[in-house]
């Protein structure tokens, strides 16, 4: 029976990744026709080829899924004793006190609203995984695209042996385009969603045994203070997927404030940035035909519901989201369909027939509108690489 929502088995699925697993090694175990050998010769499932301070516990499994994929892998009996991320991690995780008072705040101020950062839990990190899959999203396709264009280029523009910081990094997929080209000397992964934090974190640091990877649990919209940037003169951060765009202007500027900090205000940001565009394509990459993005917005409701004492109903909520053309921003909102009240511990809230919560926006730039937003922190436009359709940006930027 498969467990769809074991973290590496929605990873493979979310990949639809028919790859065998590796055993971790020391580069002379691989799988091949489905078994794991060593050379030519076949491995037993408790064979032991990897050098003593790599060995990893495992089981094996066959399965098949969605009468589609034949899938095999190795499972940790006991990941986190082996998982270098867990041993690097610094968790600075909010806890549910902090969701509490920022759910209770933000539906006793109108219009009501909800920070995005809530959206991802464990199933908010999957569907969101899901949605960079899309076909209406073009932002995760086209940023992979251009990184891939221009990695070589941006390894001359930054050198080897820097402290490589990806802020948000969720399932740390970007990443890997840049790795084995840019060589850093240590990789620190940042997000607010823990347990998927230390799963992305283990796959990377099982698939790029060379790299010291570490993670740290934080919420970036309030501090980027990481005991691990200390240690190390040249840092970079990496800050893909637009998640800049969830910040309106002032918020935006603050936050890379904190990242110019955490790089003593002498080192090199390269940023993913969504560009303006044709309003169809936007309204469409934030309403897609699967309805996924739609769960992902809704999933903030079974959120709330589970970890504080609620009676909200998500049922009774609808997904909106509208490119607001005047603020240059998708908005996203959750629409109440009935009238009702609902309660988050002794707190109640009243909602109309079609009131909302706002959920996220997500600010879409022009490079000359970006290149301001940047200067007021103090960083200059080293580099702007766009596709061709010029759909998304990747820029790195240096504090001037
Ligand atoms: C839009 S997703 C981007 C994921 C990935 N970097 C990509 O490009 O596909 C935003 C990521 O930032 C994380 N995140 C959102 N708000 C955050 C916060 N305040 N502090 C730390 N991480 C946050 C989320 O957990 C998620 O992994």
């Amino acid at each position: 029976m498969i467990n769809e929502s074991d973290p590496l088995i929605s990873h493979l699925l979310c990949r639809r990744d028919t790859r065998n697993i590796k055993i971790e090694s020391n580069g002379t175990a691989g799988e091949y026709n489905g078994k794991f050998v060593s050379g030519r010769v076949a491995l037993w499932s408790d064979s032991c080829v990897a050098p003593a301070d790599r060995i990893r516990c495992h089981s094996r499994r066959s399965i098949y899924s969605k009468g589609r994929w034949h899938i095999r892998y190795a499972l940790d009996q006991e990941p986190m004793k082996r998982n270098p991320a867990a041993k690097n991690f610094y968790d600075a995780h909010p806890g549910k006190g902090d969701l509490r008072r920022e759910v209770i705040d933000g539906l006793a101020s109108k219009p009501k609203s909800i920070p995005p950062k809530f959206f991802y839990d464990r199933r908010g990190s999957e569907l969101f995984d899901a949605i960079c899959e899309l076909p209406e999203y073009y932002q995760t396709r086209t940023e992979m695209e251009i990184l891939r264009n221009c990695v070589a280029e941006l390894v001359e523009h930054i050198g080897p042996d820097c402290l490589l910081v990806e802020l948000g990094s969720g399932a740390s997929k970007k990443v890997r385009l840049l790795l084995e080209q840019l060589r850093p000397s240590s990789y620190l992964g940042v997000d607010i969603s823990k347990e998927f934090l230390l799963h992305s974190t283990q796959v990377l640091a099982s698939d790029y045994p060379w790299l010291d990877v570490h993670a740290a649990c934080v919420d970036f919209s309030h501090t980027l203070d990481m005991p691990h940037c200390d240690a190390f003169e040249h840092k970079v951060a990496f800050f893909p997927g637009s998640s800049i765009g969830n910040f309106d202007p002032n918020g935006a500027i603050e936050l890379m404030k904190r990242i110019a900090q955490m790089m003593d205000m002498n080192g090199q940001l390269l940023i993913g940035v969504d560009l303006k565009k044709n309003v169809d394509i936007l309204n469409a990459a934030y309403n897609d035909a699967a309805g996924i993005t739609a769960d992902f917005n809704l999933n903030l409701l079974t959120r709330i519901r589970q970890e504080l004492d609620s009676d909200i109903d998500p049922k009774t909520f609808e997904h909106s989201a509208f490119y607001n053309e005047d603020q240059g921003r998708i908005e996203m909102h959750l629409i109440s369909t009935v009238a009702q009240r609902i309660r988050i511990d002794d707190h109640f809230f009243d909602f109309d027939a079609g009131e909302t919560i706002h959920t996220e926006n997500s600010y879409k730039y022009t490079v000359e509108e970006f290149a301001q937003l940047a200067a007021a922190v103090g960083f200059n436009q080293e580099r702007v690489w766009t596709d061709e359709s010029k759909l998304f940006s990747v820029q790195l930027l240096r504090t001037v």
